[in-house]
């Protein structure tokens, strides 16, 4: 191990500091390979402290101390101890005291992008979740708060633009003009993790907002030179965020100026600095001819997301890191909640609801399932999951669901109002809404500490003597690593009864409070409830907008599907019923497929979908989501055991065939009717018909007619935007035509330039389903714009590979396995954050038919066999492999 034997931390371990900083002085004196910061803290006991006399404990890691000053006076070797990750001073005032430390670093060496680093020759810091430490000797938690003092110095040629967090107080020249400085303040006291800096050669957009109470702020994105026109739709997003935070939940902005800058070497997608926040420049830099509907939308919600920190997660942040999910799934919630409102609600129910399914489910029943709040950790960067962002969300999802918007709001209003400039728990959180509503949450409170996805069985019943109708909901918690028993847990099931005409019959029972409007609160392991004077037996619609995050399973047939899709008057389980009629089919194909057969299912959904499509109430962004089948990861993560991506990948290839085929004439039309005119607008209803175009092409590309390519290579040739040229480009990509080279050869020469929009050529063809995919990936690890330093450049190419190219990267050989472990072992050596998610793609191996189980099991072992792991890799491989 590069670090010392690894031990877990504990959340029951929690102890408040024994020292709390008042202020910090920073000053930095930047140069590429040895910047000197000199730090001066204001220190004082904690009187809430538990412990006595304690030595004052300091973390630190790859620092070079050069000096320690206690009230003044240098610190002899003899009055510090210092390690490896901390130093401390055994003897400390009783007064409180300054302290200075001086440390040296160089962020030109710095690849694992934690701490003070260069990206493109700027430089930039990511402190979250422990990155300080690199910086300098500090109390490294998010519980001691300080308000910060920042001078910058550099070279004024290298690094004209200086920043920090805060307001400028002021800048100026020294060493007769060869350095340039600026001080920043901010006023707002803080946890170290949101500290930020950022120095270099960069352009800048700037914009005015009027807060809602009338005070001005400065609005400014720095970007590289040359990229300024790729950043108006990044700051109508935060104008639209600031203004949304206020109408929706009374927050302003409290600072004179708000900075965002792009970066090209970033570990996540952007990072929510007070003031300043950073972020990988692939979520600024948006035109029509650069960036993807899919890309706007991308920027629009984590603009947004970074914005809506400032009061979840700034003014209120986390006690510990064991309360991540409080600000980040209450966060999430927020930017989905945007989302919604700026765009289609319901599609953007769809795509969050996709999203879960996609990742937070089978994180939730594999290796690495882990409570909302997790109660022990190892590296605190593993867990940075969807489990924890995206679960996290539906909690508070849910939370809404059962206070009502109003009692809700009024919920947040008292967390703000009592918590704001504290580090908060989600105890804390949860007390607010209680207050508020008067409810008993406790049961409820579940959700943050039993892990796995709860499942939930519908049965029904009808008595056509009686009129009654019966729902009968059972559920049941899966065993998850380190939690054998599971309680039952407080779930808001949303429900409403078809009638044969498909209206909503109104839902008259004497369920008491297990019904309250049209929400069942399933509290028990099982519970019916019985419905009166129905007059005929209806269609149930269960779950309703997704109401909690839990597989449902209700007896319903095929017809009944038809049917919720054709009349739902709850758009999301419309979607739904045609989702779970496409992998009902798909399963059952690959069923037939690996027994030797071939299904003949697949007509009654084409049809249903048919019928669908020509609804013109429907907007096309939902059209285009009826289109978009499962996933071929979707359907192995729903068969969950024996999986065999060949047969997966032909069932899937089989469905969409036969839709293609009988919906030909139907597709293409519109596909050409949807034809763009007129200028570009990234607004929702254009990019829905955007999305409903390219759907219909993906599905018409399947049947590899030289119509069906032509029509590809046709929108690729002469598409006017990204969303057009980048989805015939992969298209192309995955097709044996001769098209193929020519379009790739095409885009590569057009942009191999542009660092941001030449990954979309590594994606195009890391997703391939070629046979030859490996061997064009491994080529392409060798290629001049492959950087495997840039995480954006790994998670085109490798990743991308491993998790969007199932059928290649599960090749039966198990060489896709040996390949990405590879890559892992290689990337752990300077960036572990990076590789320890890769390994993510390595999750379910368990799930594999027993050949490919092996390959993967091998693959897996020769990292845990690696001497030198980090600590980050070391965890995961540890639970993956459940040793
Ligand atoms: N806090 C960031 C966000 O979700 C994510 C992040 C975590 C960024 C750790 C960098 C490092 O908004
Ligand atoms: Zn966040």
């Amino acid at each position: 191990m590069k670090t010392d034997t690894p031990r877990p931390i504990y959340l029951r371990d929690y102890r408040p500091p024994n020292f709390l900083i008042k202020s910090v002085n920073l000053d930095f004196k930047l140069d590429a390979a040895a910047t000197k910061v000199r730090s001066r803290l204001k220190v004082r006991h904690n009187p809430k402290s538990q412990v006595h006399n304690a030595p004052l404990i300091l973390d630190g890691e790859n620092l070079k101390l050069d000096a320690v000053i206690l009230d003044g006076n240098t610190l002899t070797r003899s009055q510090y101890r210092l390690t490896k990750t901390s130093l401390t001073i055994p003897e400390t005032p009783i007064k409180p005291f300054t302290l200075e430390i001086h440390t040296t670093i160089d962020p030109s060496q710095n690849k694992s992008l934690q701490g003070l680093y260069r990206s493109r020759g700027v430089f930039c810091t990511q402190c979250e979740a422990q990155g300080f430490r690199r910086i300098t000797y500090f109390l490294d938690r998010p519980d001691v708060l300080s308000t910060y003092t920042v001078r910058l110095e550099a070279d004024p040629k290298e690094a004209p633009v200086l920043l920090s967090n805060g307001n400028r107080l002021e800048r100026g020249t020294s060493d007769r003009g060869e350095r340039h400085y600026a001080v920043w303040h901010d006023p707002h006291p803080k946890p170290c993790y949101l500290f930020a800096l950022v120095a270099g050669d960069l352009s800048s957009i700037a914009a005015d907002f009027k807060t809602a109470s009338g005070s001005d702020v400065g609005l400014t994105i720095y970007v590289e030179h040359g990229k300024e026109e790729r950043v108006a739709w990044a700051m109508d997003s935060l104008k639209r965020s600031m203004r949304w935070d206020e109408k929706r939940f009374g927050r302003e902005y409290d600072l004179e100026v708000f900075n965002i800058v792009a970066v090209s070497d970033f570990n996540m997608g952007a990072m929510e600095n007070k003031g300043l926040n950073i972020f990988n420049d692939r979520l600024v830099l948006a035109s029509p001819e650069t960036a993807t509907d899919t890309t706007f939308e991308a920027i629009e919600s984590v603009v947004a997301h970074e914005y809506f920190h400032n009061w979840t997660g700034n003014r209120i942040t986390c006690r510990d890191w064991f309360q991540l999910c409080l600000k980040e799934g209450l966060t999430v919630y927020r930017d989905q909640e945007f989302s919604a409102d700026e765009r289609s609600r319901v599609v953007q129910r769809i795509s969050d609801v996709r999203q879960l399914k996609a990742h937070q489910f089978p994180e939730d029943s594999g290796p690495l399932a882990h409570p909302v709040r997790p109660e022990s950790y190892i590296e605190i960067n593993n867990f940075y999951t969807a489990t924890v962002y995206e679960k996290g969300a539906e909690i508070v999802r849910m939370i809404a669901t059962i206070l009502g918007a109003e009692a809700f709001r009024s919920g947040m209003d008292l967390y703000f109002e009592r918590h704001d400039g504290e580090a908060a728990t989600i105890e804390q959180f949860l007390e607010c809404f209680a207050e508020v509503s008067g409810r008993d949450l406790s049961q409820f409170a579940l959700w943050y500490s039993q892990s796995g996805t709860p499942h939930v069985e519908c049965r029904t019943s009808y008595d056509k003597r009686a009129r009654t109708y019966s729902l009968t909901l059972k559920q049941t918690t899966p065993q998850t690593p380190g939690q054998q028993q599971k309680n039952p847990m407080h779930i808001p099931v949303r429900i409403g009864l078809l009638g044969p005409d498909g209206h909503d019959l109104p839902l008259t029972t004497d369920a008491g409070d297990a019904l309250l409007d049209d929400i069942i609160h399933l509290r028990q392991p099982s519970q019916t409830i019985t419905f009166t004077d129905v007059p005929a037996r209806p269609v149930p619609s269960v779950l309703r907008e997704f109401s909690a995050p839990v597989h449902l399973e209700v007896e319903l047939s095929e017809k009944d599907l038809a049917f919720l899709l054709a009349n739902d008057s709850d758009a999301f389980n419309r979607w739904q019923a045609a989702n779970t009629y496409a992998m009902r089919t798909m399963v059952a194909m690959v069923e037939a497929l690996s027994r030797g057969k071939r299904s003949s299912r697949g007509t009654g959904f084409a049809k249903a979908l048919s019928a669908a499509l020509v609804d013109d109430n429907l907007d096309w962004a939902f059209r285009a989501e009826l289109m978009r089948l499962p996933s071929q990861s979707d359907v192995a993560t729903e068969i969950g055991q024996n999986v065999d991506h060949t047969f997966i990948y032909r069932a899937h290839r089989q469905l969409t065939r036969l839709i293609a085929r009988r919906l030909e004439d139907q597709l293409a039309a519109i596909h050409d009717t949807l034809k763009e005119s007129g200028p570009f607008s990234p607004d929702a209803a254009n990019a829905g018909k955007r999305a409903a175009r390219n759907a219909a092409l993906q599905l018409l590309a399947s049947l590899g007619s030289k119509t069906a390519i032509n029509r590809t290579a046709d929108q690729y040739f002469n598409a006017s935007n990204m969303t057009e040229a980048a989805h015939a480009l992969n298209l192309l990509a995955a097709s044996n035509s001769p098209q193929r080279r020519t379009a790739l050869d095409h885009f590569y020469q057009r942009w191999h330039e542009d660092h941001v929009v030449i990954d979309t050529w590594f994606v195009a063809q890391a997703q391939s389903p070629r046979n030859n995919a490996l061997d064009v990936v491994r080529a392409l690890t060798r290629h001049e714009r492959f950087d495997i330093t840039a995480p954006n450049k790994v998670r085109a190419l490798i990743g991308n590979f491993a998790l969007m190219n199932p059928v290649q990267f599960n090749r039966p050989d198990g060489k896709g396995y040996e390949f990405l472990v590879e890559q892992i072992l290689a990337i752990d050596r300077f960036n572990p954050q990076i590789a320890a998610r890769l390994l993510n793609a390595m999750r379910s191996w368990r799930a594999l038919e027993p050949k490919r189980r092996k390959l993967a099991r091998n693959a897996l072992t020769k990292i845990t066999k690696h001497p030198d792991p980090s600590r980050d890799v070391h965890e995961i491989v540890l639970r993956i492999l459940d040793e």
